[in-house]
């Protein structure tokens, strides 16, 4: 018995920093204006360079580039919800105004489109 609790107790402990560092996208980049940086076709250009690995990134890029992937196959789960705000606004702002855009950068990191379609279809009905 004693047993089965320190094991349960390790357990815990040792898990738990791991849960939490995972369990939300850091929330160090929440002030982020995406709306600032959706105005700028060179802001755009700059993160959508990054997305590809065709330039440098900032540390926001970086981040985006991260977060990118995982957002769109998870729904966004772990995003805070101002990150979700962020990314959806980017989705939405990619696929009404830079279609082009978004086609590569769901070639790169949606092949199948599975995940994409599914978010899309997800933002049609959140706007009814
Ligand atoms: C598309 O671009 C226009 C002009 O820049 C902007 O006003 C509009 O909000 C954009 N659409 C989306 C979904 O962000």
């Amino acid at each position: 018995m004693v047993k089965l609790i320190v094991a349960i107790v390790c357990c815990i402990v040792l898990t738990t920093p791991m849960i939490q560092a995972d369990d939300i996208y850091t929330s160090k980049y929440d002030n982020i204006n995406v709306d600032e940086i959706l105005k700028s076709d060179r802001l755009v250009s700059n993160y959508f360079q990054c997305l590809m690995d065709n330039g440098a990134c900032t540390q926001e890029g970086d981040l985006l580039k991260k977060l990118l992937p995982e957002a769109i196959k998870s729904d966004c789960a772990k995003c805070s919800e101002k990150q979700k705000n962020g990314v959806e606004k980017v989705i939405r702002f990619l696929t009404e105004n830079k279609s082009d855009l978004w086609k590569q950068v769901v070639a790169k990191y949606d092949p199948e489109e599975t995940y994409s379609q599914r978010y899309l279809e997800k933002l049609k009905k959140a706007k009814v």
